[in-house]
């Protein structure tokens, strides 16, 4: 945790789900939200952004989109804009995940023009960086989230509260994480990344793992420096789960 951030804990549901079981996930997590110390955000497929944001109304739960199109509307046939998400009821966006990096060959450059689009609709992006296992093997591992820090986030993303997430490749879906010593240094690098590049701001942006957090190994993670918050994959989408990771956050 870093003193005077509110830690967020995000659901990324990814390609799962039916409109049903979204409503009743995002029902569930609303009924178990008050109280906890954290912030909530769930990001749903797009099909479902606006009935879960329906559902969580007058809640303290937030509600994301997975992706966006770096232009806000026009002929991108399949895409949708950052205004149509605003609309549709989300105030986040996560921005340059490993699976859209690796399944539409996503660059850091086309996720900071997705990161102005985000902006200008005024949504606030959630930008994933990561290394591979083999860039982790090679020793290279801060040089490439380095990399893809500076060139993923556009000047203003730090003051208009971008958040990132720091999600090795490698821990993703496996049920691996890296040791909580591996966790704490790239958080500490990615402080001074920040630091450097944008000013000290920065000292306040959220910075999340993600990466096979679970109930089990949430507390760890949650209270190591720098670790503002987690992104959670597969244990998102039991909302026992989810808010058992939400309540592992160290009281602040
Ligand atoms: P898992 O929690 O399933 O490993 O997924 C992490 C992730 O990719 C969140 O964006």
């Amino acid at each position: 945790m870093t003193p005077g951030i509110r830690p967020l804990i995000a659901g990324n549901w990814k390609m799962n789900g039916n409109w049903r079981g979204a409503r009743r996930l995002a029902d569930a997590v609303r009924d178990m939200a008050p109280g906890l110390g954290a912030r909530l955000l769930l990001c749903p497929p797009f099909l479902h952004v606006q009935a879960v944001a329906a559902t969580l109304l007058g809640s303290t739960v937030a509600v994301g989109g997975q992706d966006c199109h770096p232009a806000g509307h026009g002929a991108h046939t399949g895409d949708i804009g950052a205004p149509m998400l605003r609309d549709a009821g989300a105030t986040h966006v996560i921005l340059g995940h490993s699976e859209r990096r690796a399944d539409h060959g996503e660059s850091s450059a086309l996720v900071a023009r997705k990161c102005e689009a985000a902006l200008e609709a005024d949504l606030i992006p959630l930008v994933c960086v990561g290394e591979t296992q083999a860039e982790r093997d090679a020793g290279r591992a801060e040089e490439v989230v380095g990399r893809q820090l500076s060139e993923s986030l556009p000047l203003g993303f730090i003051t208009a509260g971008g958040i990132v997430a720091y999600e090795p490749v490698w821990a993703i879906g496996t049920g691996r994480t890296p040791t909580e010593a591996d966790i704490a240094a790239m958080h500490s690098f990615m402080r001074r990344h920040l630091s450097q590049e944008f000013g000290p701001t920065a000292q306040m942006t959220r910075l999340l793992y993600g990466g096979s957090v679970k109930p089990s190994n949430a507390a760890a993670i949650l209270a190591l420096p720098d670790v503002d918050g987690a992104l959670v994959g597969g244990a998102s989408l039991v909302a026992e789960d989810f808010l058992a990771i939400a309540r592992a956050v160290p009281e602040g």
